[in-house]
């Protein structure tokens, strides 16, 4: 008999839910949260009463596109945490009202972990390509910025981290302080591509061993345009292409300066990323020219798996499932990476 895993996600602004069957993707459902644009960043209460309103018809719809009903599944995968409580709290409570009812496991799953593992979700008539153990994974979204190392689908460490901001955040931060939209990333990375990235400098930061800092960066950045719109109150208009080209280079210099040392630190050359800033297109083309330049294996997973989704939760939690990890009906969300 097959193991088939609804995998549910909801620790920040998306409703995800997604079908896997003996690690075979069957579906995944996104519904993105078009309510926080007006706020220009995810607004916590806004989010958890949009999962209350999303989360049902999400689920039923990756049930009925992956053809199974409740009664086929084996388990569910939660995502419990890191996030935003209230958000993650709707996802838990969902998992556990479900798994009562059919009488089947839950089985709670990191964030982190889903997007350290993206790499291994499988799809029908895509042939797999996948990092063997161990590797270093790139971990950059709106709310880390890490190298990890994996050592098997379930344990992993943390070698690097961000000391305050994380990459996304800079992404969308000066994105917001610019005027020119939320979220960020995907919009620093459409008008960088017309832009010269090596026009403007930006300080980058010292910080010690493998751990980042993006803070001065965005500040950097900030107190540039605003000193240079003093002098042009059209500074920002003419050169807003060239500003998110040299901004985006410098954060992806940031990122692959410490990417490299960790490599030679490590001596481990099987090289991913994931989370939403692995999507970044200079990021991406800066990952496959250090790996054919320095005989790194590197593995990006598709777009569609760098932001946040369920199907990286599902395969998260059948290799949770299939080592007997269950979790009990008490389990509570946490927010912080921390208390997991
Ligand atoms: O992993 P993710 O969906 O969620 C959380 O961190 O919760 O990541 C979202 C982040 C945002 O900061 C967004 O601006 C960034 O990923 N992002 C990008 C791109 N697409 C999404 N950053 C740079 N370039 C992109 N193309």
């Amino acid at each position: 008999m097959s193991d088939i895993i609804l995998g549910i996600e909801s620790s920040c602004d998306d409703t995800s839910a997604a079908v896997i069957e003996d690690g075979v993707l069957l579906s995944n459902v996104i519904a993105s949260q078009e309510v926080h644009k007006a706020y220009g960043g995810v607004v916590p209460e806004l989010a958890s009463r949009a999962h209350e309103l999303n989360i049902v018809p999400v689920v039923s719809e990756a049930l009925s596109r992956a053809g199974v009903t409740p009664a086929d599944l084996s388990a569910i995968a939660f995502t419990r945490g890191p996030g935003l409580l209230g958000s993650l709290l709707v996802g838990t409570s969902f998992a556990k009202a479900m798994g009562l009812a059919l009488d089947i496991p839950i089985i709670d799953v990191n964030h982190l972990q889903g997007h350290i593992l993206a790499e291994f979700i499988r799809q029908k008539g895509v042939e797999p390509r996948e990092p063997s153990f161990p590797y270093l994974c790139l971990l950059v979204s709106g709310g880390n910025s890490q190298i990890v190392r994996v050592d098997n689908p379930l344990h992993y460490q943390i070698l690097g981290q961000t000391i305050d901001d994380a990459v996304g955040e800079a992404f969308d931060k000066c994105s917001k302080m610019l005027g020119l939209g939320y979220p960020g990333g995907p919009v620093i990375d459409a008008l960088a591509k017309n832009g010269d990235p090596l026009r403007f400098k930006f300080a980058k930061p010292h910080i010690p061993g493998l751990d980042y800092s993006f803070s001065g960066v965005k500040t950097s950045l900030l107190y540039f345009v605003r000193d240079e719109l003093a002098r042009d109150p059209d500074f920002l208009e003419k050169n807003k292409e060239d500003l998110c080209a040299s901004f985006q280079k410098t954060l992806v210099d940031i990122l692959l300066d410490k990417l490299v040392k960790a490599v030679r630190q490590t001596g481990i050359t099987e090289v991913t990323a994931g989370g939403g800033v692995s999507a970044n297109s200079a990021l991406r083309e800066r990952l496959e020219t250090e790996g054919r330049k320095r005989g790194w294996n590197v593995y990006l997973p598709e777009r569609k798996f760098t932001t946040d989704n369920a199907a990286m939760i599902a395969i998260a939690g059948y290799y949770h499932y299939l080592a007997g990890e269950r979790t009990s009906l008490d389990a509570a969300p946490v927010s912080r990476l921390a208390d997991f």
